[in-house]
């Protein structure tokens, strides 16, 4: 089977290949299938944003295609920045950095910290099928920024389930309890089934 994954980022297309190495499924990228399109995410949760890119890809090739949507949400900021994570801070050219210092702000006097790392994965087939899958990470947001790994929010993120900040784990450390990892492997498993399912038809 082949899968288009609606996204050209290079870290995405490795993960989802590794992962689905010994299934009889071939990944290519968007730019690979000929789609050089961006999908506006007007969606306001994950599942609507990666519906939207997944469905943009199948609709514009007839071929399956998977996409991935994913953010922080802090609940005493009622549930933000969530799908606006990749641009919640209002300075022009913001980076990482830029964006947990704007979040680590607006939680200055907050005791409240709780927040959830979450990803959605949406794979829809050409004959209008669509398999889901959510994963969840819950932690705090610290007082500082802790360690050097991984990207984003993770040097302000303290995952409740280890004992060091999201930055301070390996990479095999982080994708066995993080949001994406969960719902990456609760995706092969979905995607294995539907596709014993269409043998069997
Ligand atoms: P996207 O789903 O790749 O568009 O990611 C949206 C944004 O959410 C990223 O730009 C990050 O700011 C944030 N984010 C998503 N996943 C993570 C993570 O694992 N660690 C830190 N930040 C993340």
């Amino acid at each position: 089977m082949k899968l288009i994954l609606a996204s050209n980022n290079k870290n995405k297309l490795r993960e989802f290949r590794q992962l689905t190495a010994d299934m009889d499924v071939e990944i290519i990228s968007q730019r690979e299938a000929g789609c050089d399109f961006e999908v506006e995410e007007t969606g306001t949760t994950f599942e609507e944003n990666s519906f939207l890119k997944a469905d943009a890809v199948t609709k514009a090739t007839g071929i399956a295609a998977i996409a991935d949507d994913s953010g922080l949400c802090v609940d005493a900021l009622g549930g933000e920045p969530g799908v606006y994570s990749a641009r919640y801070c209002p300075r022009e050219g913001a980076t990482d950095s830029d964006r947990y210092n704007y979040l680590l702000t607006k939680l200055e006097n907050v005791e409240d910290r709780t927040a959830r790392f979450v990803c959605c994965i949406t794979c829809t087939m050409p004959n209008g099928d669509v398999l889901r899958t959510r994963g969840e990470c819950e932690g705090y947001i610290m007082r500082e920024p802790h360690g050097e790994g991984g990207f984003g929010y993770d040097p302000v993120f303290h995952p409740l389930c280890v004992d060091r900040g999201m930055a301070e784990l390996s990479p095999d450390e982080k994708n066995a309890i993080s949001h994406r990892g969960k719902a990456l492997r609760d995706f092969i498993k979905k995607l294995n089934e539907y596709m014993e399912k269409q043998q069997c038809r």
